[in-house]
């Protein structure tokens, strides 16, 4: 539980007012590399340094990723956004995807979540919500794993077409290097110009202790290629002989150990579709859970998906 010095001032304003509040100056010089949401301290006289992750009371540990679950609160967290204009309680965004949730205390998420008071759904173990939405009485028995993450990404008509096996290298040594995930995690990438996908499998006997989870990955990736990185050096650092891989839209399709468990009345046309392309890739009877967001709009919308028999019963219908 320890911060890392960093070789250059922190650049941003927004850690800055944070710091300025907490106490501390830059010329201390006590930052956490991977996690630009925390409060930083210096400790002692010894020159240690100890990192609270924004909007919990958590230490952070620098060496490593930051759960997304603190992540999620770190970012709803009002201690955030100090400077700016709050938009007040009963403000509402259409985004089911953002929330500030519960995290245990290891920093995982709590298999329920509520909003407010009287609002509760379930959770798999990338926060995403896998149930319909019910009152206090709802129970949750137990966290479903996601131990499976499928990423797609786009990048711009006018980059050129990428050597697909260097592509390949340069993004399994991204994720060896940068989010510091285990190679055998990285179970494919593909390419067919323009759209890029990297597979992630990862399930809880073979997660190690102390080994980054898919979900936290998966989660600094996505925060990375919409720039608006967690980590302090925002540079991904992705150049393919001298072209910059710029993403221009991304889509993350989380599989859950166990079916999700909503009505059948939300599943609409639109959706179909959507299904009909990850029914290909994926086996019958698996269950998918979207996350799509568009660089450019700024939107954020979310999908759910339900069971490809189900599906097939609506298609026939
Ligand atoms: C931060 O620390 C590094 C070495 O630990 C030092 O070279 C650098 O000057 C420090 N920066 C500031 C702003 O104090
Ligand atoms: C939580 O509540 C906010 C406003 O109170 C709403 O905008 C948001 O959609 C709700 N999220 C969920 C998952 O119910
Ligand atoms: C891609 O790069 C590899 C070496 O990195 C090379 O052997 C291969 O021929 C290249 N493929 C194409 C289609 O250029
Ligand atoms: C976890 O994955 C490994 C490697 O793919 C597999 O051998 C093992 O059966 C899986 N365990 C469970 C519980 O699914």
């Amino acid at each position: 539980a320890s911060g890392s010095r960093m070789a250059r001032p922190p650049v941003l304003a927004l850690l800055l007012a944070a710091a300025a509040a907490a106490g501390w100056t830059a010329a201390q010089n006590c930052t956490c590399l991977t996690n630009k949401w925390t409060v930083c301290n210096p400790t002692g006289s010894g020159g240690g340094c100890q990192c609270t992750v924004l909007g919990s009371s958590h230490v952070a540990d620098c060496s490593t990723l930051t759960s997304k679950c603190l992540l999620m609160r770190a970012r709803t967290s009002p201690h955030k956004a100090r400077k700016l204009i709050e938009p007040g309680e009963r403000a509402v965004v259409d985004n089911d995807g953002l929330y500030s949730p519960d995290c245990d205390g290891w920093g995982r998420f709590k298999a329920r979540q509520c909003n407010g008071s009287d609002v509760c759904w379930c959770v798999n173990s990338v926060g995403v919500r896998r149930t319909d939405k019910g009152d206090r009485t709802l129970q949750c028995d137990e966290l479903v794993r996601t131990s499976y993450i499928l990423i797609n990404l786009r990048h711009g008509a006018r980059s050129p077409a990428f050597n697909r096996s260097e592509l390949a290298r340069a993004l399994r040594r991204l994720f060896r290097e940068r989010y510091r995930l285990s190679p055998e995690y990285v179970t494919a990438v593909e390419y067919e110009r323009p759209t890029i996908q990297i597979e992630l499998r990862q399930n809880a006997s073979q997660k190690a202790r102390g080994e980054v989870d898919i979900a936290d990955v998966a989660y600094y990736f996505e925060r990375d290629v919409k720039g608006e990185s967690v980590f302090h050096n925002p540079h991904l650092g992705l150049e393919l002989r001298g072209e910059p891989l710029r993403v221009e839209d991304t889509m993350i399709y989380y599989v859950d150990d166990k079916p999700p468990q909503f009505s059948m009345k939300r599943m609409t046309a639109g959706l179909i579709a959507v299904v009909a392309v990850v029914a290909l890739a994926i086996v019958a009877g698996i269950v998918v859970l979207v996350i799509s967001n568009k660089r450019k709009s700024g939107k954020y919308e979310k999908v759910e998906i339900k069971e490809m028999g189900d599906m097939n019963k609506q298609l026939d219908s």
